[in-house]
């Protein structure tokens, strides 16, 4: 398979080296994936995380293993055992499935290989159209406000969100961006603070309990987000802590956007109440684990909640931001997303 790069994947020479984002960004460290349970492992500790990147990620592989030479069984079992790895990002299960459907039609590697190059070129096409869309609509001097982590770590291309941000940037629209922590893995402390730095974007960061007293202030102009999955009817899956962002910014009267490729949309499903929310380990509430070192601050045993992703629903959602187009909650109840 042709080599392929982005600034969290690298296939080159058959060998597909991740850069493990639970290290970041203390350091840099790119892991050499060995197999599919390591590749299992590495999506389900977030060394690969963010939904384009997860659905990447896992087509590379199964491209890999074609070009390897495996066979039809084994593709098969290699898809299955990918697409149990993390239940709500649908990009995962959307890029798998294209690639089971090539694989039940007898096709030969080249025609895998080939499939696995499109996913990733059209990714990156994806999130340039989007940050287009979503630039036209940021105001020059605007105050944006984000969560978790949406850029070029979460996806092949310059991301989601933080796409719209670093494109506005480039206009020379002078933004600056509230950059929240995102407990209880601080994606957004860790990885957006890192992204913007080398990108050059203005930002504080905030813990996520700021978000109130800066929107109550007139400090946030717009909140930017990405999604996990999106139901049909505009309800969607993202990070937890997104959906006090959105019933934040009704009250305070702030624009709230969700910023996401098509193959975020899920057609199977009609509204929020229907996705499957990934459960996480108790530790990770418990204290912190990152290249800084590693505590828990709670008693060793206190009893925890973790929902990795809560879900927004639609009547909150200003905008969803499509590669296709913006689209208002009119839009949607005609079936805007229904038909992407
Ligand atoms: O658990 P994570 O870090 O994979 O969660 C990521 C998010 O919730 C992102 O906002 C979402 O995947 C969109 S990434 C373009």
């Amino acid at each position: 398979m042709k080599d392929l790069t982005s600034t969290a994947l690298r296939y080159k020479n058959g060998k597909l080296h991740v850069l493990d984002q639970r290290k970041l960004p203390g350091e840099e460290h790119w892991h050499i994936c060995k197999d599919e349970n390591d590749l299992v492992a590495l999506i389900q500790g977030l060394a690969i995380r963010g939904a384009p990147l997860l659905g990447i990620a896992a087509a590379i592989w199964v491209g890999h293993c074609a070009a390897r030479g495996d066979n039809r069984e084994e593709l098969t079992n290699t898809i299955t055992l990918l697409r149990a790895s993390r239940p709500t990002a649908v990009n995962l299960m959307n890029y798998l499935d294209r690639l089971q459907k090539l694989v039940d039609s007898g096709a030969d590697r080249l025609s895998i290989a080939d499939e696995v190059a499109a996913i990733f070129a059209e990714d990156i096409a994806l999130c340039a159209a989007m940050s287009e869309r979503g630039a036209a609509l940021v105001e020059h001097g605007d105050s944006i406000l984000t969560h978790c982590n949406t850029g070029s770590l979460a996806t092949a291309g310059i991301g989601t969100a933080i796409g719209v941000i670093t494109t506005a940037h480039k206009q020379g629209k002078n933004i600056s961006v509230w950059v929240d922590e995102t407990r209880p893995l601080l994606q957004g402390a860790r990885l957006t603070a890192w992204e913007l730095e080398k990108a050059g974007v203005p930002y504080h960061l905030i813990c996520d309990s700021m978000s109130a007293g800066l929107m109550a202030a007139g400090k946030v102009d717009r909140i930017l987000v990405g999604a996990d999955r999106i139901a049909i009817n505009g309800d969607f899956a993202n990070k937890v802590g997104t959906y006090a962002l959105a019933v934040l910014a009704k009250h305070h009267d702030v624009p709230f956007y969700v910023v996401a490729p098509q193959t975020t949309v899920d057609k199977h499903c009609t509204d929020g109440a229907s996705i499957d929310i990934e459960q996480r380990s108790a530790d990770e509430v418990r204290g912190v684990a990152g290249s800084f070192g590693s505590c828990t601050w709670s008693p060793v045993e206190a009893p925890v909640y973790n929902p990795a992703f809560d879900v927004t629903p639609a009547e909150l959602v200003t905008g969803w931001i499509l590669n296709s187009g913006v689209y208002d909650l009119d839009d949607v109840i005609a079936g805007a997303l229904a038909s992407k």
